[in-house]
């Protein structure tokens, strides 16, 4: 089954063609990171905007390097494509109406079905296009993303329940929040993973424990991540006091040592506070839910260290698990695992019948 996925949630626009919910023929991303960067987040307005001028043109590339056709004449794409699949929510509203009404006039035009996808769930699928051999069930999954941390179990493709998640801010949140207050550069996870890195192969021995883990000790799968920014901004005071200079030296590309010493220590401090956290909690569920495996999603999952650090804790616990992470591609937004979640789904409808839901959650149905 040939389905065509459809992704514009947050600032991508995404389009690729997926066979059978595994193999992947093309997928396509435009990121309007970059008109963000200026401003150091998302502007809804304009990320939305951004994807109506990019909207057609990606899910062209995305069907002409499928096919190898320099053609996208509908006749011949009909019988092609079986179904089109596309986020319907959570996301920004403006940003998920361009994908769907896009969706729905082609479903229109071509006469194929709709399967509407949620992006949080649709996260987790991006394990089952890596690899030859599919995760098994029931498995437990961790989807760690800007917005969102949830940890589901799965029974099956329908059968899914909500373990835990955060109380507050998002994994991914906590890390682009972090980074704004170091000052650096929009998209603030990467660049904050990328400092704390460097660090962390200079000192590879120092222990990071700077930061407290919330919620860690408690008998619950949740997470509270606001704190850190509390936390964060104490220390930076603290650090400008005790060495002489300005708290704001921090925001500005300082030539000054010790600010760019700190900025990379309390990068690494504050990536290793999250990273256990979602470490902890994950291996204690994995314990007590009897699981085949074990799936990591969503754009923080592309962080080396917790990629990292998971792997390493599976082995020295020799827990009985199939660990999976995506490569770091697939991690971040796309429309791959959109579509394959739709393969797995099936749940086929009219367009007339679809609706937009910016305020789904991982259970709910789109
Ligand atoms: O899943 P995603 O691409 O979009 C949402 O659905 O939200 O996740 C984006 C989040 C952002 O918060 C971004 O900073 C974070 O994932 N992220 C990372 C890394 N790459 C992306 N966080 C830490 N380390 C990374 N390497
Ligand atoms: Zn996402």
């Amino acid at each position: 089954m040939m389905i065509l996925g459809i992704e514009t949630s947050c600032d991508e626009t995404a389009a690729a063609v997926v066979e059978d919910g595994t193999r992947v023929l093309s997928s396509i991303t435009a990121t309007s990171a970059g008109l963000h960067a200026r401003t150091g987040g998302v502007i809804p307005e304009q990320a939305a905007r951004k994807q109506i001028q990019s909207i057609i043109p990606v899910i062209e590339l995305a069907l002409k390097e499928a096919f190898a056709s320099p053609t996208t004449n509908t006749r011949q794409l009909t019988s092609i494509i079986d179904a089109i699949a596309v986020t319907t929510g959570p996301g920004l509203i403006g940003s998920l109406l361009v994908g769907v009404e896009t969706a729905k006039t082609l479903s229109h035009l071509w006469n194929v079905p709709i399967i509407p996808v949620n992006h949080l769930l649709a996260h987790i699928y991006a394990n089952w296009l890596t690899v030859k051999n599919l995760p098994k069930f029931p498995t437990l999954a961790l989807v760690v993303s800007g917005g969102h941390t949830d940890l589901v179990l799965m029974e099956n493709h329908k059968k899914i329940e909500w373990i835990g998640g955060t109380r507050d801010d998002a994994a991914g949140e906590a890390f682009d929040k972090t980074a704004r207050l170091l000052g650096l550069p929009y998209p603030g996870g990467p660049s904050l993973a990328k400092l704390a890195d460097e660090y962390i192969a200079k000192h590879s021995h120092k222990k990071l424990n700077l930061f407290p883990r919330p919620m860690i000790d408690d008998v619950n799968f949740d997470w509270s991540f606001s704190g850190l920014k509390t936390a964060a901004l104490r220390k930076m005071s603290e650090l400008a006091e005790e060495k002489k200079f300005k708290l704001s030296d921090y925001q500005e590309i300082s030539s000054h040592t010790k600010v760019i010493k700190n900025k990379s220590m309390l990068a690494a401090e504050i990536q290793e506070a999250i990273v256990d956290s979602l470490m902890e909690k994950s291996v204690r569920a994995i314990k007590k839910y009897n699981v085949e495996s074990f799936l990591l999603a969503g754009g923080v999952a592309a962080n080396k260290r917790l990629r990292e650090k998971f792997i390493s804790r599976m082995t020295s616990e020799s827990l009985n698990v199939d660990f999976r992470v995506p490569t770091p591609a697939l991690c971040t937004d796309n429309a791959a695992y959109i579509a394959s979640r739709a393969y797995f789904d099936q749940r086929k409808i009219d367009w007339r019948a679809v609706i937009t839901n910016p305020e789904l959650i991982i259970t709910d149905k789109p």
